[in-house]
């Protein structure tokens, strides 16, 4: 077990403030891998102001000499993406193959995205007789959750750089092993000190502290919709800049054109990814009624191949199982008709969860309604494409989605009626680049490409 002391404040390694300690579980036993400082609103508050002090000198840089430091984190990532994914299996839990494609490997294209949007992004416009400047917003607090760990990082840290504002995070606790190696890369790249500051610690306190302080001028959080409304509201009452992403309920939309067997494979293979620790999963399956029993019978086979411990890992802690168990026991209590997995441990050691597919779900149940967080699918009916529009928009979410038909103009024409911030087209590809973020109570703002860039720039018109 490895005992972490430090914490990467203004350019380097040093110890805590106090003595707190967080101890990092490793889901698939249980047991303690390491620890690292559980930072207070003391580290926290010496990290904004090493962020605040780096602040002139980094936001004044030509977009140039950003783009080439992104260049240089973007190929630290990629020369360590090996001990990136391990230490993301370590304490997320993800299969192996799972972590190399998707946790080390996504940041290694969204950091590479950002030092070519640093290099050609127009940061100055002329709108009639004024020059339109678009400026850093300043120091970022970046409040990262546990499921996506390093791509959440990398998802606010590299825009922001990008833009010329230097970054104070405060990853979560579940996960900081990854963060610290973020952290190590940064420092190999070359970031200059103060521009890019780690604190690990508790929601709470680091969290609460950082969110808090008045030295951050935006504050960008991905997490829970809870969580998400006491950072709204503290960004209000003391008017800063705030970007939540939070939860979704998302519907995966079969239409009787569709190619019914591939539409469900993909849809469960949706869900079941990452132990359904996904806020963009399509969690809820809508299929007509006609061809609803055809499509159950489709999902049930497609996650028996979810065997726990190969296919699908742990989720990520005790609290999280049992509050997904939670949650199908609540399904169960609720009258919808369980057609694969269940509430019982499917392994004796670890944090797993059955994957779990339940029928006969109708929309008003929890099932329907609540962001479950785990490998459970619900299966829905509809009887024509106006009910699937209802039931498709009845959360308080719009995150993600799917569209299934015949032709992609069929399937875009429904797209149109969702309320949500990204609609996969017939199984459309993951685009690196495509803004992300949420319709409704799924939160404020937009991450990835140039959309994600804006989120950390304002403007200055000056007229000639
Ligand atoms: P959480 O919202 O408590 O944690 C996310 C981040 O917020 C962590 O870094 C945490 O330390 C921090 N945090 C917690 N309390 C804070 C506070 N008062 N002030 C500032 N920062 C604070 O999420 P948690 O408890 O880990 O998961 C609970 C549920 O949230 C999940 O079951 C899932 O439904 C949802 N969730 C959604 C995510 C998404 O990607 N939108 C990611 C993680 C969780
Ligand atoms: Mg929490």
């Amino acid at each position: 077990m490895k005992q972490h002391d430090g914490m990467y404040i203004d350019g380097s390694w040093r110890p805590a403030a106090g003595s707190g300690t967080i101890e990092v579980v490793g889901p698939a036993d249980g047991k303690v891998i390491a620890t690292v400082p559980a930072g207070s609103d003391r580290d926290v508050d010496a990290a904004v102001r090493a962020a605040r002090a780096a602040l002139p000198g980094w936001a004044a840089t030509a977009p140039a000499a950003r783009a080439a430091l992104l260049t240089a984190l973007r190929d630290q990532l990629a020369a360590r993406a090996d001990e990136i994914a391990e230490t993301v299996t370590a304490e997320l839990g993800s299969p192996l193959a799972f972590s190399r494609t998707v946790h080390a490997g996504i940041p290694v294209a969204v950091c590479g995205s950002y030092a070519e949007l640093a290099a050609s992004y127009a940061f100055e416009e002329r709108i009639g007789n004024s020059t339109v400047l678009l400026e850093p917003v300043g120091v970022v607090g970046a409040i990262t959750p546990w499921n996506y760990p390093l791509h959440q990082i990398v998802a606010k840290v590299a825009p922001a750089l990008a833009a010329g504002c230097t970054v104070v995070l405060k990853p979560a606790e579940d996960t900081p092993l990854v963060a610290r190696l973020f952290a190590e890369c940064a420092d190999a790249a070359g970031v200059p000190a103060g521009v890019f500051n780690l604190v690990t610690g508790l929601g709470p306190e680091a969290g609460a502290a950082l969110a808090g302080h008045e030295g951050v001028d935006l504050v960008s959080f991905t997490g829970s919709t809870a969580v998400g409304r006491k950072i709204g509201a503290l960004a209000g009452a003391a008017v800063k800049r705030v970007a939540l992403e939070l939860g979704g309920k998302s519907a995966n939309v079969i239409l009787p054109s569709a190619d019914l067997a591939r539409a469900v494979a993909v849809g469960v293979a949706n869900v079941m990814a990452n132990s359904g620790q996904t806020c963009s999963a399509w969690t809820r399956m809508l299929v007509h009624a006609e061809q609803y029993d055809e499509a159950v019978e489709l999902a049930t086979a497609a996650a028996a191949k979810y065997v726990p411990g190969e296919r699908i890992g742990p989720v990520v802690s005790a609290g999280q199982r049992d509050r997904v168990r939670g949650y199908i026991e609540q399904g169960i209590g609720q009258g919808a008709r369980l057609v694969a997995g269940g509430p019982d441990a499917p392994r004796p050691d670890g944090y797993y969860v059955s994957p779990t597919v339940f029928a006969d779900v109708t929309p008003d149940m929890t099932l329907a309604q609540e962001e479950i967080f785990g490998p459970v699918l619900s299966i829905l009916r509809y009887e024509d494409e106006d009910d699937a529009v209802r039931i498709a928009n009845g959360t308080v979410y719009g995150l993600a989605g799917a569209v299934w038909a015949g032709d992609d103009a069929e399937a875009v024409a429904f797209a149109r009626r969702l309320e949500t911030g990204q609609v996969d087209i017939n199984g459309g590809r993951f685009n690196p680049l495509a803004p992300f973020g949420g319709y409704k109570q799924s939160g404020i703002g937009r991450e990835l490409g140039p959309h994600g860039l804006a989120e950390y720039l304002q403007t200055k018109s000056l007229q000639f």
